[in-house]
């Protein structure tokens, strides 16, 4: 799926892959009021085991860990990385500590009905248990989870959050954000709210790449609309991440997105003055639910 103009467009399907019904994430009422929710759970599970037992996994396991070493301008060489994430993975088991890290997941969207979304629950499950971040320290939050969906979430360890952030949250400790195919507005407020070279650093976003982003959009509304893309594409790091054809609909146009000190720097100390919040009063059309919208 990709998004062009202010417009969501689901791309066009491939032959082999699945079919969508309904605008990306959304919910089927039908379908959500049957929902059985430990149905559902079981099969976000075996989700989970088919997508561990992928080759496109592995890699993105690879580039995580590689993406988290420039992050900390540490980058190990490529035949390193593996036993670098074993002996990671095996250090933390041996003192028994947890790392600081944490999780925030919006724009899930309806994982009891949509295909899409229930694979991209179940790589983010993946995604916590690589990075050894205990469910609890994920928040998640889509206004489209019905009651039942949050009781599959909560049922998975996962903290759900009641309140419609807008994607503003300030990030204290370094945290994965996991956006897969969100409004542009999610990740522009973001940003804005992280706007210090110091916080920066901290984010890692697993979402739609910045640079796709800006090359499907005019440029002039591109800066006009979404200056904290704008500024931060041509400073952040971006790894694109992999994914068998006929998952195209679910995780196409991904990518992992750090924000490297020595690469902020780069930009004039002006850009960290007085960041206005984004308004989005020329947008067109608003790709994300405000919390004043809410129903
Ligand atoms: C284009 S859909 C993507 C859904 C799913 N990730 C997929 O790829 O099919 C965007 C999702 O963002 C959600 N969303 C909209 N506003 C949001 C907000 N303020 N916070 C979190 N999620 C939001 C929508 O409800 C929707 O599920």
């Amino acid at each position: 799926m990709s998004d062009s103009g202010g417009q969501w467009q689901v791309a066009r399907r491939r032959k082999g892959t699945a079919r969508r019904a309904q605008p990306p994430g959304a919910a089927n009422p039908a379908r959500q009021e049957e929902m059985d929710p430990r149905r559902t759970l079981r099969r976000v599970r075996e989700t989970q085991s088919e997508l561990k037992s992928e080759d496109f996994w592995q890699e993105w396991k690879e580039l995580l860990l590689l993406s988290a070493s420039t992050a900390s301008s540490k980058p190990p060489a490529d035949d390193l990385v593996s036993e670098t994430l074993t002996n990671r993975l095996e250090n933390n088991k041996d003192d028994g500590t947890v790392p600081e890290q944490e999780c925030v997941c919006y724009g899930l969207g309806s994982f009891s009905s949509c295909v899409s979304s229930r694979y991209q629950l179940a790589m983010l499950l993946l995604l916590l248990d690589t990075l050894q971040i205990p469910p609890r320290h994920c928040c998640v939050f889509d206004p489209v989870f019905s009651a039942g969906e949050k009781d599959v979430l909560r049922g998975l360890g996962l903290t759900v959050l009641e309140e419609n952030e807008e994607g503003k949250r300030l990030t204290t400790k370094p945290t994965l954000f996991y956006l897969m195919h969100c409004g542009k507005a999610l990740y522009n407020n973001l940003l804005w709210r992280n706007w210090n070279i110091e916080t920066l650093p901290l984010l890692t976003v697993i979402g739609n790449s910045f640079t796709g982003i800006q090359n499907r959009m005019i440029e002039r509304e591109f800066q006009r609309d979404y200056s904290y893309i704008t500024q931060a594409v041509a400073v952040c790091e971006e790894r694109s991440l992999p994914c068998p054809s006929r998952l195209q609909d679910v995780f196409n146009d991904t990518a992992i997105i750090t924000f490297p000190t020595s690469s902020l720097s780069k930009l004039p100390p002006l850009t960290w003055a007085e960041p206005p919040e984004p308004q989005y009063e020329h947008c067109p059309v608003l790709e994300i639910i405000l919390k004043d919208k809410q129903s």
